[in-house]
């Protein structure tokens, strides 16, 4: 099959997806993403990769204003409180919540994974038990992934494999996200198991996402270090 890209299909990759996606903080509020195209961008999230193709993550769409709420007081990053508005948390159409899996369920062996294998990879027992053990392995000598924090880090640094796909596919698509790690943890768990009904030994948010359209041209220019200082070849 011969390769038909040309220069200006490199071009419009660049300036429709990246150059576009800014860290938009407030949104038009009068529009909505279309249910069809947010569905779209939740399915680069669901086919996502993931290490050993565990699918360490869960996403919460926040949609109720009263449970947005909930979380404006500690999330410092999404309420606004840098610009006056009403953030991220008061004009997005979207909004969305990182779930990491912990070790709960994560560890080698856990039924969660037993499960996973079975259900979700259909394989079959004798690629469970290789998987169990590549798996173990990985985590106690490879990476030396060790308790609740850690294994609940790597949870989340896979979780944010999905955030990117969702901002590219959503970009794409002329739709505007912010990424949104500015908020209190340890409120944010609390308030996800006592009004979220979320079962914080097993998931809790590592990251947020908003969706929307731009209230405003971006007030700052993309700046990034250039490419020769950012990349080595060798
Ligand atoms: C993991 C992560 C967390 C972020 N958290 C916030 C946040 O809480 N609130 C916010 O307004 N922007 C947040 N940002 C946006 C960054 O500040 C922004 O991406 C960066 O300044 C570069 O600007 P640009 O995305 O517009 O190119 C976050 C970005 C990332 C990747």
């Amino acid at each position: 099959m011969t390769t038909s890209i040309t220069t200006h299909d490199m071009q419009s990759l660049i300036m429709s997806a990246f150059e576009f996606r800014h860290a938009t903080k407030v949104f038009d509020e009068s529009k909505r993403i279309p249910e069809t195209q947010f569905e779209t961008i939740l399915e680069t999230a669901r086919l996502s990769p993931s290490s050993f193709g565990m699918e360490p993550w869960k996403l919460l769409v926040v949609q109720s204003p009263q449970k947005r709420e909930l979380l404006r007081e500690f999330s410092w990053g999404a309420n606004g409180a840098f610009n006056g508005s009403k953030g991220q948390l008061g004009t997005a159409s979207h909004f969305v919540i990182f779930l990491a899996a912990t070790d709960v369920l994560m560890r080698h062996h856990s039924d969660h994974l037993q499960n996973h294998m079975k259900e979700v990879k259909q394989f079959p027992k004798d690629v469970i038990e290789f998987m169990n053990h590549a798996y173990q392995k990985f985590q106690e000598h490879d990476f030396g992934i060790e308790g609740r924090r850690q294994m609940t880090d790597w949870s989340a640094k896979q979780a944010y494999i999905a955030l990117g796909n969702m901002m590219t596919s959503a970009a794409l698509l002329g739709i505007d996200s912010c990424p949104i790690e500015g908020f209190e943890l340890r409120k944010a768990t609390d308030v996800l198991s006592s009004a979220f009904g979320i079962n914080t030994e097993q998931y809790v948010p590592c990251v947020m996402a908003a969706f929307g359209y731009r209230l405003d041209t971006p007030k700052f220019d993309k700046t990034r270090r250039t490419l020769t200082q950012t990349v080595s070849w060798f």
